[in-house]
């Protein structure tokens, strides 16, 4: 076989990733603790820790304990708020050459609304992420993201104030069928869905019976989720991203060269890359290199080929 010239470019809405590998949310802050390890214009776009309008301290800790194979954490969305980040966090990034994604969360919505537009406002910003796991206190402690009414009513609102920047929901895996929310988000007008936010879990000192986390629950995350993150990137791709062309950011457990094929053969277009970090904060860019590689040795030009490419025949 003729080895194709790899070109790892893809397109999440209408941001250019120059490869498919980007950060998740929460696991690499704003940047500065990557950009000391490589050049964060390696990687193909860098989301942002969750900005809320003001700063937040989050839970006590212990908030992050290691699980089998995985992690358990509830950080309770701990930032530094919508003015500093905007003051500070963004000049810094984007010195890098890299899209930038930030990643928003609120308790009510018109905390949403206010971040989101701020945000659009600042043309440095490439894409808004919005994390829809979070608790509507206003609208009596529900999840925006496990009830599909709420959330469509949510992004359409968002969507209004967003006009610029590419609109990404975040949707979470804590509900029966992830293609029903997955619909509400689109049809609320998301451009680029990311999956799968943790997954609701808990852990207790078997001795004491005190819970290893101040907060009780956490989200689960790392390699332990991945094949879960898996179905329900195919299961969105095929009932809802895939027939209307809405790109997937897929998420959960990426780690090696093979887990970012298999979300692409699932129906992601571009993966990101949480918990792996802690094991080697050069992931992402080392799946970058590893990815054109893999491609070569397949006969792909491009990641794009292999995006919902699974081989079912019996
Ligand atoms: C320590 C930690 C903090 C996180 N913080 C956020 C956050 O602020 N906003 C968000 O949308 N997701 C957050 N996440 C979820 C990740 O972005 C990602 O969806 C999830 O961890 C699955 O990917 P992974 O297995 O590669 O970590 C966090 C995850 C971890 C482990």
């Amino acid at each position: 076989m003729t080895r194709p010239n790899v070109d790892l470019c893809v397109t999440l809405g209408r941001i250019a990733m120059r490869n498919p590998i980007a950060t998740a949310s929460g696991c690499s802050g704003y940047g500065e603790e990557l950009a000391r390890f490589y050049d964060l214009s390696r990687l193909g776009a860098i989301v942002t820790k969750s900005i809320t309008l003001e700063p937040r301290e989050g839970h006590l800790p212990p908030r992050l304990i290691e699980t089998r194979a995985g992690m358990l954490n509830a950080i309770g969305l701990a930032n530094v708020g919508l003015d500093l980040f905007l003051r500070e966090k963004v000049p810094a990034l984007a010195a890098h050459n890299v899209p930038i994604i930030v990643n928003v969360a609120g308790s009510t919505r018109d905390e949403y609304l206010q971040v989101a537009a701020a945000l659009d406002a600042e043309p440095r910003i490439a894409g808004i992420e919005l994390n829809v796991s979070c608790p509507n206190v206003k609208e009596g402690g529900i999840e925006f993201g496990i009830d599909p009414q709420a959330l469509r009513s949510l992004v359409e609102a968002v969507r209004k104030r967003v006009t610029r920047a590419t609109l990404i929901v975040k949707l979470s895996p804590n509900v029966t069928d992830i293609a029903v929310t997955a619909r509400a988000a689109v049809e609320g007008g998301a451009e680029a869905l990311s999956l799968i936010n943790t997954l609701r879990g808990l852990a207790v000192d078997p001795w004491t019976g005190r819970p290893l986390l101040t907060n009780v629950t956490g989200g689960l995350s790392g390699p332990a989720v991945k094949p879960v993150a898996l179905y329900m990137v195919r299961r969105v791709w095929q009932e809802v991203a895939g027939p209307r062309g809405i790109p997937i950011l897929g998420l959960g457990g990426v780690q090696f060269v093979e887990d970012v094929l298999e979300f692409l053969r699932a129906g992601a277009t571009a993966v990101a890359v949480g918990t792996a970090n802690f094991v080697d904060p050069e992931t992402g860019p080392k799946l970058a290199d590893g990815l054109k590689q893999a491609l070569e040795k397949l006969g792909c030009g491009s990641p794009r080929d292999l995006v919902g490419a699974m081989d079912l025949a019996k």
